[in-house]
C-alpha cells in the first residue's frame, strides 16, 4: 500500500562522540541506509528531519537519492517527530512510518509487516523479546525480581496513520517527556500492536555500536 515515512535525523549524538547520523557505516552515511530502504519498499514520500545547520550534510549524505525532502528538528525527539509530521502532510488515513535514522539497518521485512499491521490496528512498532533475566535493585541491593515474559525491547519505525499521531500528540501532556510514538498513541487509547522486530534494526548510541552494526550489514549489501 501507498505509504510515507518520517526519519527524524536532528539529534546531536552526544553519546557517540558526535553526530552519528551523517557518519559512515558499510561504506554509506548512516542516514542514507534508512531512506534508501524506504524509497525501496515504495514510500511515496520521506521527510528528514534534521538539525538546523546540518543541510550540507544531508545533502551529501542522500546526493542521488529522489522522494525525499528535509525539514527542521526541534529540542527534544519528539518535537522533531512533530515537525515531520507537519511538513509531511496529506490525507488523514495515509500511512506514516516515524523512524530513527540512529537504527539504519532497516529491512523490507519490517516495513512490510508493519503496514500489513496497521490494517487492522490503530499502530505498530517491531520488537524483541528481553533475554537477559531483569533484576530490580534499589541502593545497590537486589530489591525484587522482574517478570520479562511481558517486556519487549521496542523498535522503529513505528506506523501509524497520520491524523491518529498527529491527534496523539495534540493530547500529549505538556511537559512530559514521550518514549515513542507508541506510547504517545497508546495514551490516547489507540490499540497497538506489536510484530516481530529484527537484531540488525539495533540503534546506534555509543562508539561501540558502530562495529557491532557493520558486523550485522548482510554480505550482499555491502
Ligand atoms: N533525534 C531528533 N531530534 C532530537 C533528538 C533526537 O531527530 N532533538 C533523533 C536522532 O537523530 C536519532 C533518534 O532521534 O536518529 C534517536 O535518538 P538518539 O539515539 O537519542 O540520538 P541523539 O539524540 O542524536 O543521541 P544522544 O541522545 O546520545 O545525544
Ligand atoms: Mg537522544
Amino acid at each position: 500500500p501507498a505509504f510515507a515515512a518520517i526519519v527524524v535525523a536532528a539529534g546531536s549524538g552526544s553519546r557517540a562522540g558526535g553526530a552519528k547520523q551523517w557518519r559512515t557505516l558499510g561504506g554509506k552515511p548512516v542516514v542514507r541506509w534508512s531512506v534508501e530502504a524506504l524509497l525501496k519498499a515504495g514510500a511515496e514520500d520521506v521527510v528528514v528531519v534534521i538539525a538546523r545547520g546540518s543541510e550540507a550534510e544531508a545533502q551529501t549524505a542522500l546526493a542521488g537519492l529522489s522522494g525525499w525532502r528535509l525539514a527542521s528538528g526541534g529540542a527534544a525527539r519528539a518535537d522533531s517527530v512533530r515537525n515531520g509530521l507537519t511538513a509531511l502532510g496529506g490525507p488523514a488515513d495515509r500511512p506514516v512510518l516515524i523512524h530513527d535514522a540512529a537504527r539504519p539497518l532497516l529491512g523490507a521485512a519490517i516495513i512490510r509487516r508493519l503496514l500489513e499491521a496497521l490494517a487492522h490496528a490503530d499502530g505498530a512498532l517491531p520488537v524483541l523479546p528481553v533475554t537477559d533475566s531483569l533484576r530490580r535493585a534499589t541502593d545497590g541491593r537486589l530489591s525484587g525480581g522482574v517478570d520479562r515474559e511481558n517486556l519487549w525491547r521496542a523498535q522503529t519505525p513505528q506506523a501509524f496513520r497520520l491524523q491518529t499521531i498527529i491527534d496523539a500528540y495534540a493530547a500529549w501532556p505538556a511537559g512530559e517527556a514521550a518514549t515513542d510514538e507508541a506510547a504517545v498513541v497508546e495514551r490516547n487509547g489507540g490499540g497497538v500492536v506489536i510484530i516481530e522486530g529484527d537484531a540488525r534494526l539495533m540503534k546506534l548510541t555509543i562508539p561501540e555500536d558502530f562495529a557491532m552494526a557493520e558486523a550485522l550489514i548482510p554480505r550482499q549489501t555491502r
